[in-house]
């Protein structure tokens, strides 16, 4: 087998991890046939570049690539060079490409929505694009127990509106809404603004039905709160990005939806304030507290400069925001509770200044400030993105420190933003310039993994590790269990063609595969 090795970053390619494993196939057209035959003779079902290379770049004639779409991630840093995506219907159809997949030793790489922030969702080199968009079914939706179970590839949003509509709600809540699928978010454990509220999404996922890398289905679709009956297998594709096997059902709980939404802004003064206000809110607020989120005066800069519509929330400047939201199911309550929390933290002080949303259209315009900062972030340029968990009250230390860090070097061109689910101890670090270069990359890591391995934090809070951190999995976790993971991969996939090069480190993935002459 072709020894692996980690390159020299490349302006952010998904390519600056390491060199294509030869020990994966080709697609051949006999496959691309097969694959055609697999979806029932249906043409949408699979995809073939356009062009002959497939580069992913843009062809020389301004037309683009049939394949770009799957091939570059949505931040535009990670590109691939596929020359099939398929698009199953159905569970079966599925299996059947796995099948093939497997017997080929051909590499697959699953994709929902394509919204991934760690270039795991788009090809490394040539894998199989497995896009699970057309998979689109929401199979039941049970009022009474407050389940509902979806075909993987059903758009959050569109979820959301459809129990909407029977006084429920899906239990996580993100920016990506109106593209993400449910099974990238089951697969990235994806957190979100609702987190706080109804916790991580391995409590709320009740069953899966999976694919795995030989075509085999299991079954782990069952819609029952208690269930002990041995080993919790569910949990280990939560959060498996896609290589231990392909998700193409969810049960999912969908609590009642709250009926009385209240939202909040507050300038602070200090980072410390946001600190206290998190403290207070809690202890005020208490059940009808549902986000808690900060955003930096930087992050607000950039989110009023890039983004059309939006405009400053307060009078005057502040070094910070933090938007609270309530939600509960008694007017009255809720507001009265509300209003003693305002005069408190005005009385004692913590705040600088503070809105409260006047109605729906108000409120989703505070939203939008902070729910909106990837996307200004996205339009401003290149981005290096870092998604930490750390000591909540320590949090911020390390933008400031970056900041100094980089600013000698660096100036002005680049800007250094702090965000997140401040309630969920996350920090979203976020390093926006007008192009990837080696030299800055270098500036910020392995500083930042360092940093939060000091501090015994995550290197991933909710994103992943997909490529962009494949190998910096041993800042936040211990060599045994880094070994288990690996041994749990070739368990699941002992050739190792679901994802190839993303989420664990290469040493182990090489150890996890089955050698060459067994194949
Ligand atoms: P993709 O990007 O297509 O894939 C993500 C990973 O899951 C890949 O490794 C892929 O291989 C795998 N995968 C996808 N579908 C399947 C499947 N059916 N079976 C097995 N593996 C699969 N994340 C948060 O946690 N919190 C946030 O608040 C948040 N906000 C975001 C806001 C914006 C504007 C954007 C662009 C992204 C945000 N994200 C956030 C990132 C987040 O990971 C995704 O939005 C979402 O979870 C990914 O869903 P997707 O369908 O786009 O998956
Ligand atoms: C967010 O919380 O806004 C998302 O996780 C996306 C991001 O980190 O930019
Ligand atoms: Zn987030």
């Amino acid at each position: 087998m072709a020894p692996q090795s980690r390159v020299a970053p490349t302006m952010g390619g998904a390519s600056h991890v390491i060199a294509r494993d030869e020990r994966y196939g080709e697609v051949t057209d006999d496959d691309v046939r097969h694959f055609v035959r697999c979806v029932g003779g249906d043409a949408a079902g699979v995809v073939v570049s356009t062009s002959a290379t497939a580069t992913n770049s843009k062809a020389a004639d301004g037309a683009g690539d049939a394949l770009d779409k799957y091939n570059v991630d949505w931040m535009g840093k990670y590109h691939g060079r596929s020359r099939v995506a398929v698009l199953p219907k159905t569970t079966k159809e599925l299996s059947a490409i796995m099948s093939r997949c497997h017997a080929r030793n051909l590499a697959v790489v699953p994709q929902g929505g394509n919204t991934g922030l760690v270039g795991g969702g788009v090809p490394a080199y040539d894998e199989v694009v497995v896009n699970l968009g057309r998979m689109n079914a929401i199979v039941s939706i049970d009022e009474d127990a407050g389940v509902s179970v979806v075909e993987a590839g059903v758009v959050l949003e569109e979820l959301e509106s459809a129990v909407r509509a029977r006084g429920m709600t899906v239990p996580l809540d993100l920016g990506a809404k109106g593209k993400c699928q449910m099974g990238g978010c089951v697969s990235t454990n994806a957190g979100g603004l609702r987190l706080l509220r109804y916790g991580s999404l391995r409590g709320s996922v009740l069953g899966l039905e999976i694919v795995l890398a030989n075509g085999e289905v299991l079954d782990l679709l069952r819609t029952l709160r208690k269930d002990n009956t041995g080993y919790d297998l569910k949990q280990l594709f939560i959060g498996a990005e896609g290589t231990l096997g392909i998700v193409t059902k969810i049960a999912i709980l969908t609590p009642r939806a709250p009926t009385n939404v209240n939202v909040a802004l507050f300038g602070l003064d200090s980072f410390a304030s946001c600190v206290q206000l998190l403290k207070l809110a809690r202890g005020r607020l208490g059940e009808i507290l549902s986000a808690f989120e900060f955003f930096d005066r930087e992050s607000l800069d950039l989110v009023l400069e890039q983004l059309k519509g939006t405009r400053d929330p307060l009078a005057k400047p502040c070094p910070f925001y933090v938007v609270v939201e309530t939600s509960g199911s008694v007017k009255s309550h809720d507001n009265a509770k509300l209003q003693a929390f305002l005069k408190i933290v005005k009385n004692k002080r913590v705040i600088v200044d503070g809105v409260v949303g006047k109605d729906e259209k108000h409120a989703f315009a505070l939203w939008t400030l902070r729910e909106r900062i990837s996307v200004a972030l996205k339009y401003a340029g290149a981005v290096y993105k870092y998604d930490i968990s750390l000591p909540t009250a320590r949090m911020y230390n390390l933008v400031t420190t970056l900041r100094a860090r980089l600013a000698p070097q660096f100036g002005s061109g680049v800007k250094v933003l702090g965000y997140g689910h401040l309630g969920d101890g996350n920090l979203h670090l976020n390093i926006s310039c007008a192009e990837y270069t080696d030299a800055l990359e270098r500036a910020i890591e392995p500083f930042v993994y360092e940093y939060t391995r000091d501090e015994r934090g995550s290197v991933s809070a909710e994103h992943g590790l997909g490529i962009m951190k494949a190998e910096e999995i041993i800042y936040s976790k211990d060599a045994k269990a880094v070994e288990l993971m690996g041994a749990m991969k070739r368990a699941l996939d002992p050739r190792g063609i679901l994802n190839p090069y993303k989420v664990l480190p290469a040493a182990t993935r090489v150890a996890a595969l089955i050698p060459m002459s067994r194949l």
